[in-house]
């Protein structure tokens, strides 16, 4: 047995010793979504329950499954900090028993650095190679920052997890212990494109010039941007979250990364969530490459990339092109997330466009999503100088290098026609124009 092998049995524990070592009142961190550590989450649960410890925190990024923390009853004893809120934590955090760390995507792995303290650290790996690594996976993200971070390491081995490439490894000789349990990994099955989403998508990929490099976000629109790019060619990707519909584009020759001026013939990404068939993918692909989040989001590094396009979905845009993506009025829906890093870094890239999509609608369009003003409460994800493209069913507006008249103008053009009459009303009442 090699040196790592021996240290590997050494380490080996079960959930419930593991989770012993917590304590009270203790900081955990776990990397996002399918790197959390669901049989060790589940047993912290259950031990702070039965022994009613207080004040333990769960900080992560999108969770994929309703843990227990996510309860009334056990959020006192283990409380989820969502750095992005999924659907399943999102009544946790707007009815307050869970918290929320308002963060760009980016700069994620410096607040573990530099502002928040962790005392474990744990999550979902691949299986240990022979040279004693294992992979975050499709998990790599702030990982690395957050172990670093922490006093104690614990890694739950699951077979299922991908071995990707890029810098997302951890070695045994940095784990505290180690606990084995191979469960299938959530899958998240894409939402079906609708009428809307392709109409939405054919614009976008109108504005797509051959050889880009893309970035896709997450919800229902940016998936049908995929499905539009069929007759591309030479595409790149560079992207947070690697997405079911680049499997897509990959596999039919569409993205080849090969004309990319930043790393060429590899595509580049932070983490994934999608179908066991994208996981099978990932597995052990050279072609796909996971990096930390502050080299995948760093503005500086997305906009050396020539022609770069990024694609984000927001909730609400106002008449001067503020856009608020993450919550509905003061009620927190997700999380900033990447799309300030992703619009930022194609604002600056030579030849780069961002485009935001929204429906103009929402609530059998009873609502509509353009307004004069945000809704009261309203967190703002990007600022009005950094909005590039806004797309809706109705059309398109470029907002760059457009007055305020002349914004305000072209977003009432692709609101919805019922509510353009009232916008422009309200926007000669507020003077933008006449
Ligand atoms: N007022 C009231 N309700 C609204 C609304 C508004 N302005 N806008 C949307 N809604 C409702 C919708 O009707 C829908 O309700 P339903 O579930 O009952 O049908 C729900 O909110 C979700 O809206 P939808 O437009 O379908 O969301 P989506 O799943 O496409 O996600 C974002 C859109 C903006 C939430 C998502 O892209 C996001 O979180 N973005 C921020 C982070 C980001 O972009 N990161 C970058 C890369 S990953």
């Amino acid at each position: 047995m090699n040196k790592w092998n021996e240290m590997y049995k050494a380490k080996l524990a079960s959930a419930e010793e593991i989770v012993k070592n917590i304590n009270a009142g203790e900081i955990c961190a776990s990397t996002c979504a399918l790197g959390e550590p669901i049989g060790l989450v589940d047993a912290l649960a259950e031990r702070a329950k039965r022994e009613k410890l207080e004040g333990i925190t769960h900080h992560l990024l999108l969770t994929l499954r309703n843990n227990q923390y996510l309860s009334p009853e056990v959020s006192s004893r283990l409380k989820h900090v969502a750095w992005f809120t999924s659907g399943y934590a999102r009544k946790a955090v707007q009815e307050g028993y869970a918290d929320f760390m308002p963060c760009y995507y980016y700069e994620a792995p410096k607040l573990w650095r530099e502002f928040v303290e962790a005392d474990v650290f744990y999550a979902t790996v691949s299986p240990m190679d022979k040279q004693g690594w294992f992979s975050f996976g499709v998990s790599v993200s702030n990982a690395r920052a957050q172990m670093l971070r922490a006093k104690k390491v614990y890694l739950e081995v699951n077979k299922y997890m991908p071995r990707t490439h890029g810098r997302g490894f951890v070695h045994i000789s940095e784990v505290d212990a180690i606990y084995e349990n191979d469960v299938p990994l959530i899958e998240m099955m894409e939402a079906p494109i609708t009428e809307k989403d392709e109409i939405v998508g054919n614009y976008i990929a109108e504005l797509i010039p051959n050889e880009a490099t893309i970035q896709l976000g997450i919800g229902g629109i940016p998936n049908a941007v995929a499905k539009a790019l069929r007759n591309k060619r030479d595409l790149g990707i560079h992207s947070e979250m690697f997405t079911e519909g680049m499997v897509d584009l990959i596999e039919s020759g569409i993205v080849t990364n090969r004309k990319k001026n930043v790393n060429p013939y590899k595509t580049i990404a932070g983490f994934a969530a999608g179908t066991r068939r994208m996981y099978d993918f990932l597995h052990d692909n050279p072609g796909v490459e996971f990096h930390p989040i502050d080299y995948v989001n760093d503005v500086n590094v997305i906009a050396s990339h020539d022609n770069f396009i990024s694609i984000n979905a927001t909730l609400e845009v106002d008449l001067l092109g503020q856009v608020c993506s993450e919550s509905i009025g003061s009620k927190q829906f997700s999380g900033t997330g990447g799309q300030v890093d992703f619009v930022r870094g194609a604002g600056v890239s030579k030849g780069g466009k961002s485009f935001i999509t929204t429906y103009s609608t929402a609530k059998n369009d009873s609502i509509t999503k353009i307004k004069p003003t945000l809704a009261e409460g309203s967190h703002v994800t990007c600022a009005k100088n950094d909005v590039d493209y806004i797309v809706t069913e109705y059309g398109v507006a470029r907002l760059k290098g457009k007055t305020a008249s002349q914004r305000a103008t072209a977003l009432i053009n692709i609101a919805h026609p019922n509510f353009r009459e009232e916008l422009t009303h309200e926007a000669k009442k507020m003077h933008l124009i006449p």
